[in-house]
């Protein structure tokens, strides 16, 4: 028995990165995970190598900022699986630049995939859950929920706006037995932040003094944030709810190297 065995899970952005290996930790935990992406042609493998492990998994297709979209891939969930025990809003964009270099379009994008686009699951799952009366939401933020990044300031913002509306849905809901809980990653190895570090004029000295940066002197793999959601999303994790999970190899804990 996993340790999420039989629970039913979606997860966002599940076709690569962070998302991919949650939904194959869950699985590989006993979970029936529904991985959601804008492009089947990448998040039908990810899930069919789940698959070819062993797990169950499958894809659906859809833009987190689409508000009809989102209703229907929750309502697909329920109707073929009966329940969603689990909600994981990992699906995420940035654009870098400082504020006066970013257009509004580049805000509404952000806005709207990172920020609406948790708002919207939420808002989708919670009313099964509550009729079920379990459930639990991890929402993925990042350090940068709590902390600034000049060339990042709308996918900040964004991010801190996600543990905003994650305390909030925890004590409107902690009583009707749904757990929200969010997760904040530092660097972890993913095409997202390559393309954070590939912004850069030397992207390889860049990603190397970041690395530097960090206490454990490396950033995440994939693998070590999905453990921790895969706690989170368990019963070990009974007790948590409303508050945010670091897992930044120490990077925060100091104000600079001396
Ligand atoms: N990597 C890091 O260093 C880091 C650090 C802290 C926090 N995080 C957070 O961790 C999460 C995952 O990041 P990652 O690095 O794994 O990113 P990634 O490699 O770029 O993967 C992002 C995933 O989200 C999907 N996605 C993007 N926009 C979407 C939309 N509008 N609708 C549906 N799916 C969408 C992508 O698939 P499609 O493109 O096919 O839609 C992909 O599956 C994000 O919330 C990010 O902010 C990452």
């Amino acid at each position: 028995m996993g340790r999420l065995q039989d629970r039913v899970a979606l997860v966002t952005g599940a076709s690569r990165g962070i998302g991919r290996a949650i939904a194959a930790d869950f699985a590989a935990e006993g979970a029936i995970v529904v991985g959601t992406g804008r492009h089947a042609a990448t998040g039908l493998p990810a899930m069919a190598e789940i698959v070819a492990g062993g797990g169950r998994a499958r894809f659906l297709e859809g833009d987190v900022a689409d508000e009809a979209r989102v209703q229907e891939i929750v309502a697909t969930v329920l109707a073929d699986h009966g329940r969603i025990d689990i909600m994981v809003n990992n699906a995420a964009i940035q654009r870098e630049g400082r504020l006066a270099e970013q257009r509004t379009s580049d805000f509404h994008d952000v806005v709207n995939t990172n920020l609406l686009g948790t708002f919207l699951f939420c808002r989708a799952v919670l009313p099964a859950m509550v009729t079920q009366g379990s459930g639990v939401i991890i929402n993925v933020s990042s350090v940068l929920g709590l902390v600034g990044d000049p060339v990042l300031p709308v996918y900040c913002a964004t991010k801190a706006g996600i543990l905003g509306l994650t305390r909030s849905i925890a004590i409107a809901y902690a009583d009707r037995g749904v757990r929200a809980v969010g997760l904040c990653p530092g660097d972890v190895d993913t095409e997202l932040n390559q393309q954070y570090f590939d912004s850069q004029p030397d992207p390889a000295a860049f990603r190397s003094r970041i690395e530097r940066e960090y206490p454990v002197r490396r950033i995440a793999t994939v693998e070590e944030i999905a453990r921790v959601a895969t706690f989170l999303a368990s019963d070990d994790a009974s007790f948590i709810a409303g508050t945010h999970v670091l897992v930044d190899g120490g990077i925060l804990s100091r104000i600079y190297e001396v």
